[in-house]
């Protein structure tokens, strides 16, 4: 797929391995919510993925599947924005990654810190295997089959997609390399008319003799505005400012998702494997439950005693939903123990309430309607295969594999 696209392209995936949380909430979905105004996007849920950790208990998949994606539509992700589907309908994805695969050193792979790290983590599954192993190829190929610029990922998640750079740089340099491809590329310049090919040319020489990377920002930019030259054209004069040959995966970005303020329950990141989470479907008599009982500063053992909010988890929770104004009564009343913990907690239980009752609201509309859910599913699916197999389309052609 080409690196051009009027509005820059996202793709993001999560794993369906459980409930979503208000973590989740707060880190990613808002996140997308707000991505999804500004820039074309796919998001999917990464069965396959799932499926390299939990092959061995793989029903947790089904299980999640569709309330993940109830819940990504009761947060606000909007399928009119956003195209939503499921990896494994897209098939497409398992070929390009077969295909990357031909080239994609081992060594690179086992280098990806997450390979080690995951497998010390969850010591209770064999990850020694084939498939996990490959994970990041295979989230490679989920990014490049779609020529997304932008990623979306914690800071996790990064060295991924490095590597899917690195893998996009080699398969261009391996095959994008077409027989006459300096005239090919002298032939498109001169298309542009003359005004817009000198400008191209100073651009190109900025680049090579200065580094100026200005430069190629604003060649791109002409490029796209460039009605009369053919995509193939653009690709390979793309190619040519990159000093490679001609550009056939799109080198993509990662776009940091800013860290989650949510804490859990004790303070710690909010986290399935704390048990410290709150659900975005968890039933209000239980929110509350526990917030009331969730613990606070430990030296504040009796009413009378003063405390110290920067040692207490609701104060975290405070930063997040409370105004200035109730931040300082906490802090006034914590210390001098003018207020007490479960007085403390009342409006941080009033406003998680607040925010989760809109988003459950909706997820019973689109619990009681599965058909529509599908149908959105469905059709992101098909949306997301058209770009997919025009992609295959020119990878099969640049390995050879057109006969
Ligand atoms: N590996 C990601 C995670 O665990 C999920 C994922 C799969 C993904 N493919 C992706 C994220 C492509 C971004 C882009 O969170
Ligand atoms: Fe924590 Fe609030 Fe109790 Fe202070 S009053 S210890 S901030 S819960």
């Amino acid at each position: 797929m080409g690196g051009i696209h009027t509005q820059g392209r996202v793709l993001s995936g999560m794993r369906p391995t459980g409930h979503l949380h208000l973590g989740h909430y707060h880190g990613v979905l808002k996140n997308w919510v707000s991505l999804q105004q500004e820039y074309d996007c796919f998001f999917f849920v990464a069965d396959w993925h799932a499926l390299t950790t939990h092959y061995e208990d793989s029903g947790i998949i089904a299980e999640s599947l569709w309330d993940m994606v109830i819940d990504w539509l009761a947060a606000g992700v909007n399928p009119s924005s956003a195209r939503l589907f499921i990896q494994s309908q897209v098939p497409e994805h398992a070929e390009l990654h077969l295909l990357l695969s031909m080239v994609t050193p081992i060594g690179w792979l086992e280098r990806v810190p997450s390979y080690k790290d995951q497998q010390e983590k969850l010591r209770e599954r064999d990850l020694a295997t084939y498939g996990f192993l490959g994970y990041p190829l295979l989230q490679g190929a989920d990014i490049l089959i779609y020529g997304a610029d932008k990623v979306p990922v914690g800071e996790d998640q990064v060295a991924h997609v490095e590597l899917t750079r690195e893998i996009a740089r080699r398969f261009n340099h391996i095959y994008g390399r077409e027989t006459g491809y300096e005239e090919a590329a002298e032939a498109a310049i001169k298309k542009m008319g003359k005004k817009n090919a000198r400008l191209y040319r100073q651009l190109l020489k900025r680049y090579q003799e200065q580094g100026d990377h200005e430069a190629i920002e604003v060649a791109r930019a002409l490029l796209a505005e460039q009605q009369n030259l053919a995509i193939s054209d653009q690709e390979r004069l793309l190619g040519f400012l990159e000093g490679g040959g001609r550009m056939i995966l799109t080198e993509p970005e990662a776009l940091l998702t800013p860290a989650s303020k949510m804490p859990g329950l004790d303070g710690q990141k909010m986290s399935k494997s704390y048990h410290n989470t709150i659900s975005l479907r968890e039933r209000p008599d239980d929110v509350q439950e526990k917030l009331r009982t969730m613990p606070t500063d430990p030296a504040r053992v009796r009413r009378t005693d003063p405390g110290n909010p920067d040692i207490c988890p609701v104060w975290q929770l405070h930063q997040v939903y409370s105004g200035e104004d109730v931040q300082a009564w906490v802090r006034e009343g914590c210390t001098t123990a003018g207020i007490g913990c479960l007085d403390c907690k009342q409006p941080v239980i009033d406003s998680v309430l607040g925010e989760l009752q809109p988003i459950q609201e909706r997820a019973r509309e689109f619990e009681q309607d599965p058909g529509r859910v599908r149908a959105i599913i469905n059709e992101g699916g098909e949306a997301a295969r058209a770009v997919a197999r025009a992609t295959l389309e020119e990878v099969r052609a640049a390995m050879g594999l057109n006969y």
